[in-house]
């Protein structure tokens, strides 16, 4: 029998992870089997259990559940740790990993030709998208990350968790230039995107963590004549990660994002 896999999430109908997984594993000849999920809210750890008993390998976590995984899990990774969010759980040594970082960085670096030295980056958002790559961005060598969200608070809290980053509302910004700006914020999934200067967006590389469709903040960075991405290929390179502390074996990423990409 194969290897069982899934992604674990609420909504999860239409995670493009099955198929990526199914592509790593036909490129790199591994025998997996790996599906998708739906918890019910409140349903996490009975699911997990479950799928467990049901010989399940391992789990990539997606929204809403990532900080219950954090929870969950009895051995954590450094990278896990800091963002408090695993995306990635290994059943045989109950060890919880996040690799959003990591395809965040390879998708910059590797893909897109941005590198990170000396940068200074705009997170957007202070939830759970955004906890997962901000340490990723510092190590990387970003000379500043700055959050800013909505509610000033939350990226206050969280930008005390990483020496490097600082904090502030969308309205403070302006003056101050950044070469990446990434959109972490769930605004995209209505319709909307922090209010930005169009001055702050023209010469940075703008990049939205979502996928599958132009977000208002894509489209009012490429109106201000920003280079722009969506993050499709940060979705491919988590999860090579993810397949990689598996199964011990890192696919290629380049052909299953074009794939993906129809071209
Ligand atoms: P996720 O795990 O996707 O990050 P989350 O933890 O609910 O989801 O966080 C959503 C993020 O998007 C938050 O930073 C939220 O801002 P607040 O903390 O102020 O709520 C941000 N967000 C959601 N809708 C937004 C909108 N319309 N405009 C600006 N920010 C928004």
């Amino acid at each position: 029998m194969s290897d069982r896999y899934a992604v674990i999430g609420n909504p999860v109908a239409h995670s493009k992870s099955p198929a990526i997984h199914a592509e790593f594993a036909r490129a790199t000849g591994q025998d997996i089997d790996y599906g998708r999920i739906e918890a019910p809210l409140g349903g996490f750890s009975q699911a997990v259990a479950r799928f467990r008993a049901a010989g399940g390998k391992g789990l990539n976590v997606t929204l809403p559940f990532k900080h219950e995984a954090f929870a969950h899990c009895g051995r954590l990774s450094e990278r896990a740790r800091l963002a408090q969010a695993v995306n990635t759980m290994r059943f045989e040594d109950a060890f919880g990993d996040n690799t959003d970082g990591v395809g965040l960085i390879r998708d910059l670096c590797d893909n897109l030709g941005v590198a990170l030295e000396g940068k200074a980056v705009l997170l957007l958002g202070a939830g759970g998208a955004a906890q997962g790559v901000v340490g990723a961005l510092l190590e990387a060598g970003a000379r500043r990350v700055v959050i800013a969200n909505r509610t000033l608070a939350k990226a206050q809290a969280l930008a005390r968790r990483f020496a490097g980053a600082g904090a502030c509302g969308y309205a403070e910004l302006g003056a101050e230039r950044f070469d990446v700006v990434v959109n972490a914020t769930s605004a995209g999934l209505s319709g909307e995107s922090p209010a930005l200067p169009d001055a702050l967006l023209e010469h940075a590389l703008a990049y939205d963590m979502m996928y599958g469709r132009e977000t208002p903040f894509l489209a009012a960075a490429r109106r201000a004549g920003a280079r722009v991405s969506d993050g499709l290929g940060m979705l491919v390179e988590q999860a090579a990660e993810s397949f990689f502390i598996w199964r011990g074996v890192r696919p290629a990423t380049r052909p299953v994002l074009a794939k993906l990409r129809g071209s």
